[in-house]
């Protein structure tokens, strides 16, 4: 629908009130410009979902008009797992990787469920088959398993209890026996080892091999830089990313996890080691604080644009349609509403 210069003046202005903190590359922030090359799309997305009763669920590590835009509820991919539960919309648009879009039709079989940027996916997802976690089943007889939610439905289908970064300690400390399997990220599981000696419950974990490719990047020298650069400075990092990482900074957790840190801190200058979104997010949101960061970009994520977000709307392409046969969606629906009843 074409819209009058009027309404695109006045949407590009609507969302350089929410951007105009925010950085678009690592020198310039989200301009008026941006804006108004923007607020056609938006202008459009948003009236497309009302006449469509349509939802936009958007993880934070999707682009800030997508995030501030036209996503009717962004967040962590436990926050966005629960929405897609009580949707009652007819067709959920799903801003994220094909594993987190795949999770929403698990919960809702009965829904259309599209993903903007395709079959995109996520080296923990990817990292391990069904065939992969039978075998190690097999090899581990009587010890529960938990899948991170970054696997796929064969995965999840054939584990005990799904997680997420947000409430991965906790669910690991509440599993019977001394011994867990945890896959597929072998850097949270050595996370989970040693989050639950600290905590004087000690389980020996067993982990497959996968690992998430923007979070192994940091390494404690990158730290050990900030520390220097910026004395004070507040750390906060992921748990997909290595142990010793860890150790050197003051808060590990879930994007909404430093989300809230971040939000509770009377501290003023925060170094994010996890995924450039979660920065942007916090730009914008809190544009009195001050936040340093260097790398990390998830390309997966950053498939999802304004313009597949349109297109997949209006006329998915058959990649863009999530379905998961009847069977396996019961049996991977198992382990996240275990997930949730958990979790209360
Ligand atoms: P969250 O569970 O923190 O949203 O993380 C998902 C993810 O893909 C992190 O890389
Ligand atoms: Fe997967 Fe890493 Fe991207 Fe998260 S940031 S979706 S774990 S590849």
């Amino acid at each position: 629908m074409p819209y009058t210069q009027a309404q695109i003046t006045t949407e590009a202005h609507r969302l350089y009130g929410l951007l105009q903190h925010v950085s678009k590359t690592k020198n310039t922030t989200w301009s008026l410009t941006d804006c108004e090359t923007a607020a056609a799309y938006t202008l459009e997305i948003n009236r497309i979902k009302q006449e469509k009763n349509a939802v936009i669920l958007a993880h934070s590590y999707t682009t800030p008009d997508i995030v501030y835009g036209v996503a009717d509820f962004r967040g962590d991919s436990f926050e966005l797992a629960k929405k897609a539960q009580q949707t009652n919309a007819d067709i959920i648009v799903f801003a994220g990787v094909w594993f987190m879009a795949q999770t929403a039709k698990i919960l809702n079989p009965t829904k259309q469920v599209v993903i903007p940027a395709g079959r995109a996916g996520c080296t923990l997802a990817d990292s391990m088959t069904g065939e992969d976690m039978q075998k190690l089943r097999a090899q581990h007889p009587g010890v529960p398993a938990l899948c991170y939610i970054n696997s796929t439905a064969e995965v999840k289908a054939l584990c005990d209890v799904c997680v997420t970064s947000g409430n991965v300690f906790d669910m690991a400390q509440k599993m019977p026996g001394n011994e867990l399997l945890f896959v597929p990220d072998m850097l949270m599981a050595q996370n989970i080892e040693i989050e639950l000696a600290r905590r004087g419950t000690p389980k020996k974990i067993i982990a497959s091999g996968g690992s998430c490719c923007v979070h192994t990047q940091y390494r404690p020298e990158h730290v050990e830089k900030l520390r220097a650069d910026y004395p004070g400075i507040t750390v906060l990092v992921h748990p997909e990313c290595a142990p010793e990482v860890c150790a050197l900074c003051d808060y590990v957790g879930s994007t909404k996890g430093m989300a809230d840190y971040v939000a509770r801190s009377s501290q003023k200058q925060f170094a994010l080691l996890t995924e450039v979104g979660l920065v942007n997010r916090l730009e914008a949101e809190h544009p009195d604080k001050q936040f340093v960061w260097e790398f990390g970009t998830c390309s997966y994520m950053k498939k999802n644009t304004l313009m597949n977000t349109l297109q997949a709307l209006v006329a998915p392409r058959p990649d863009q349609v999530v379905t998961v046969d009847e069977p396996l969606a019961q049996a991977a629906q198992k382990s996240i509403y275990k997930m949730f009843e958990l979790a209360k």
